[in-house]
């Protein structure tokens, strides 16, 4: 059975779901309570610095860059670039051992100046995150209801039961067969494709005006890749999200963002709008990327890019 559909024979309460929530919350957030401030993330001079036993190292270093609603920012750089530093920065959540200077503003709140509490409610509420590795952010000793509802049930106060019939209309969102089974489960239960969904689910389920997804689909099979890219540029397309989309292939980015920033050694080389990086790549690193990724024209081709307009200039992110 698809599980997408609601049928004549489906049980009751899957039709009240369906219409309980995705009418009014769903379209255009037209009712947003309280953060109604424009989703909107700066991060300027950030660096993270780490005290190590050989001394101090720079992971990230100065940084800047700024995300709108409604586009789709991707972060690109080799592994250890600090890709997912800057994004931990952003969510405070980085390693005790790591100390972060700049500014990073989300929805004009300071975040670097807020408060453990404070910090804990622009996390999930305003700023979604999707972890590059799933069980990160996943307990494995609560079923997925339980996790699935818990940002539900602190930051948007309602109850457990709505919170329930919201969080298995997301499952249902992202793709997950008999979803009703798998809010039962523990994480462990469930494949790493799986777990990967439900994390992005949980994401979702706040409707967070800004979302950070660090190698959303790297765990995925190409298909599933491709349903869950396609479910971050519905996203942003449905209700105007600003996302950061952090990932080392470069065909994803071509695939799916408006914007690309290029990062390497913990600073970012160039930046610029996805057509004219990729296709007139001004950094040696870039195009070293870019010759690397043999696909690159097929996806470019795919995705329906214009010819090149040598006029447009890489920009500041
Ligand atoms: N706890 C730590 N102590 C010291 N250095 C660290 C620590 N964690 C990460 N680093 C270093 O910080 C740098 C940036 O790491 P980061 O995880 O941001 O890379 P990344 O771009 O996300 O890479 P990947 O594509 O592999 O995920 C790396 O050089 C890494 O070795
Ligand atoms: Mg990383």
């Amino acid at each position: 059975m698809d599980p997408d559909l609601s049928r004549p024979g489906d049980l009751p309460h899957r039709a009240v779901v369906q219409l309980d929530w995705r009418q009014p919350a769903r379209p255009g957030r037209s009712a947003p309570q309280e953060d109604v401030v424009t989703a909107f993330l700066s991060v300027e001079n950030l660096s993270v610095r780490f005290e190590t036993k050989d001394g101090p190292f720079l992971a990230v270093d100065d940084v800047s860059l700024e995300l709108a609603r409604g586009e789709i920012l991707a972060l690109v750089g080799e592994s250890g670039s600090g890709k997912s530093m800057t994004s931990l920065a952003m969510m405070r959540l980085l390693p005790e051992t790591a100390t972060a200077t700049g500014d990073i503003l989300i929805d004009g709140v300071d975040v670097l100046a807020l408060g453990r509490r404070a910090m804990e409610d622009v996390r999930g509420a305003r700023v979604g995150m999707i972890f590059q590795e799933p069980m990160t952010s996943l307990n494995p000793v609560l079923t997925i209801a339980r996790q699935m509802t818990e940002g539900l049930v602190r930051h948007r106060r309602i109850s457990r039961g709505e919170a329930a019939v919201r969080a298995l209309a997301t499952l249902t969102d992202v793709g997950i067969p008999e979803p009703d089974r798998v809010m039962r489960q523990y994480p462990h239960q469930l494949s790493g494709g799986m777990r990967q969904r439900v994390m992005i689910a949980a994401a979702l389920t706040l409707d967070p005006g800004v979302l950070i997804a660090d190698e959303p689909t790297t765990a995925l099979d190409v298909t599933v890749q491709a349903q869950v890219l396609d479910l971050l540029v519905d996203l942003k397309n449905r209700l105007g999200s600003g996302i950061l989309l952090i990932t080392h292939d470069i065909g994803v980015v071509a695939e799916t963002a408006d914007r690309v920033a290029v990062m390497r050694a913990g600073r970012i080389v160039e930046t610029g709008n996805v057509e004219a990086v990729l296709s007139a790549p001004q950094h040696p690193y870039t195009k070293g990327l870019l010759a690397s990724h043999l696909t690159l024209d097929r996806v470019m081709t795919k995705r329906g890019s214009r010819p090149p307009r040598l006029t447009e200039k890489a920009g500041a992110v």
